[in-house]
């Protein structure tokens, strides 16, 4: 049986217990005035979000998931077009691109780096795409559907390599949003502009999401989009508001997606820390790639390629023994998680994309492998020590090389 949990995989509660008095005076104020819907304190995060993040607008909605649909309407997708993303990412890529009407597309990812591969993305461009020479439309040849955007994922706080995918964007007029729920700050090189630019400035529109246990946590659900563009952002404001710019004239259908008030307070509380957590991230990710260099041989450790400053919401290694390797760290009483064992196209779920095992070979490998060790701004250099002891132990007893 495993021990009582000595290094947790997370700890939400000590940030919490640190923050608890600013985190009340939020709660007084709304209770001051009983703002609990939009107002100052949802339009002061937005702007501090939209600064973060190098971009010019934030839209505060009520989850990620929501933030990655009112983008895709905002962009203006057509029942039926088809958006391309990766089968290695949370569910909710995928839900909000079915959500709001459009088809997915997979294509796989970097055995490296866990996010989109360029050049996957090229060769599902160029080989199974066509553009209509009448309409300047990409068509995807085989569904005659057409293909309006593509979705990278900024996966475990590392962004995707951008450059390669807007050129491709740009040269079949494809809209990108990037899906930054798990990479609050994380920065991305481009060599084309020659400067650091930030997760959730880089695309037409950008996804957050708040939810708890995210590098920038609500308490409770929330999430935002991000993005350049005035008409975009408008266009999100409205949607978010049951289609509404103006109380009771509604130009359009909407959702009741807003971002509640307290929430923005206790994010504009939290965003002050979120630097410094980062870094924080960082630092263990270090100490863990040191500690664990030693197990190289049988541990895979994430590679940051030289292109991305990442935010490590997740460390994630690869083992071929997972669920023993698993077990052993259970029994340890150290938490793990696997983000995600199953790729989104042999989901049931997704039986009727009618993807099949091997369409995605590296995807799966990875998703086979992966195991996240316990990673927060708060970890301490002894947990860290602990953690990897405990790896290194498993990994010279049990497990075979990887590669
Ligand atoms: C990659 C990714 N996309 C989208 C989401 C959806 O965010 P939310 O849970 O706030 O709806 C998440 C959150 O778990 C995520 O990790």
């Amino acid at each position: 049986m495993a021990n009582p949990t000595k290094i947790a995989f997370l700890d939400l509660v000590t940030p919490h217990q640190e923050l608890q008095e600013e985190l009340l005076a939020v709660v007084k104020k709304a209770f001051s005035n009983a703002g609990f819907i939009g107002g100052p304190m949802v339009e002061d995060f937005e702007k501090e979000f939209a600064a973060f993040c190098g971009a010019k607008y934030c839209v505060g909605v009520n989850s990620g998931t929501d933030a990655l649909r009112f983008a895709f309407m905002a962009a203006g997708v057509q029942p039926g077009d088809i958006i391309v993303t990766v089968p290695h990412t949370f569910i909710a890529t995928t839900e909000a691109i079915s959500q709001a009407g459009a088809h997915i597309a997979f294509v796989d990812i970097h055995e490296q780096t866990y996010t989109m591969d360029p050049a996957k993305l090229r060769e599902y461009l160029e080989t199974r795409c066509e553009v209509n020479a009448k309409t300047g439309e990409l068509i995807e040849r085989a569904s005659k559907r057409r293909v309006v955007g593509i979705v990278p994922v900024h996966l475990y706080g590392q962004t995707a390599d951008m450059d390669p995918i807007l050129e491709l964007a740009n040269k079949y007029k494809l809209f990108v949003i990037e899906d930054a729920c798990q990479a609050h700050g994380a920065q991305y090189f481009s060599k084309k502009d020659n400067t650091w630019k930030l997760a959730g400035s880089m695309g037409m529109a950008a996804a957050f999401s708040f939810y708890p246990g995210k590098n920038l946590g609500a308490c409770g659900e929330a999430g935002a989009a991000t993005t350049n563009d005035p008409a975009v952002a408008a266009r999100m404001k409205m949607i978010r508001d049951h289609g509404q710019a103006k109380k009771y004239y509604h130009d359009i259908e909407g959702y009741n997606g807003r971002l509640d008030s307290i929430q923005a307070g206790w994010l504009s509380v939290k965003l002050r820390h979120l630097a410094n957590w980062n870094e924080s991230r960082r630092n263990h990710a270090h100490r863990y790639h040191e500690l664990l260099a030693e197990a190289k041989d049988a541990i895979v450790i994430p590679v940051e390629a030289s292109w991305t400053k990442g935010v490590y919401h997740l460390y994630v290694v690869r083992v071929r023994d997972r669920e023993a390797f698993q077990t052993a760290l259970a029994e340890a009483g150290i938490g793990t998680g696997i983000h995600y064992p199953i790729p989104l196209h042999l989901q049931k779920a997704y039986e009727n994309l009618d993807y099949k095992k091997g369409d995605f070979p590296v995807t799966e490998r990875v998703a086979a492998e992966i195991v996240s060790l316990p990673m927060f701004p708060q970890m301490t250099n002894a947990q860290l020590n602990e953690v990897a002891k405990k790896v290194k132990e498993f990994a010279c007893a049990r497990v075979s090389a990887v590669r």
